[in-house]
């Protein structure tokens, strides 16, 4: 398992956002590192409904700066939100039926990882493109 270090190559240059992406990444390390080390049920069950509830917030929190702002990109970015919230809930309901298993670490690993930083890096940087063009100012927020 290799876990996803926060550096620069992530920020997206507006740090309300570079902030909950970090915290984000804590939550994937936290939830994959249990995975694969076939934690306790109720360690990796905590871990993983941490994750999913600090990525709804955070997809919550993105989707609503962007509507605020009138970002022409949020129905598709949305999508790929709505997407990963499958993917996420679909990893869940394999490790409650069937435990920490290798192909749930390698979901976790190769899958949502990627998907992950892959989404930072060309989605994200999207919008905070569109945010420093047009001068906007995200507040300091949480998650
Ligand atoms: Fe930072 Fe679009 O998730």
């Amino acid at each position: 398992m290799s876990k996803i270090e926060w550096d620069d190559s992530l920020s997206v240059g507006v740090a309300a956002i570079d902030d909950q992406h970090k915290n984000w990444i804590e939550c994937f390390n936290s939830a994959a590192e249990a995975v694969e080390a076939k934690h306790e049920t109720a360690q990796v069950i905590k871990t993983l409904a941490f994750l999913v509830d600090y990525t709804e917030d955070h997809f919550s929190t993105e989707e609503k700066y962007m509507t605020e702002n009138d970002y022409p990109g949020l129905a598709e970015h949305k999508e790929k939100h709505d997407e990963l919230k499958k993917t996420l809930a679909d990893l869940v309901r394999d490790f409650q039926e069937e435990g920490a298993t290798r192909p749930l670490a390698d979901g976790m690993d190769t899958f949502l990882g990627n998907w992950l930083a892959n989404h930072i890096h060309e989605v994200d940087m999207k919008f905070s493109s569109f945010v420093r063009e047009k001068g906007i100012t995200i507040p300091a927020a949480t998650p």
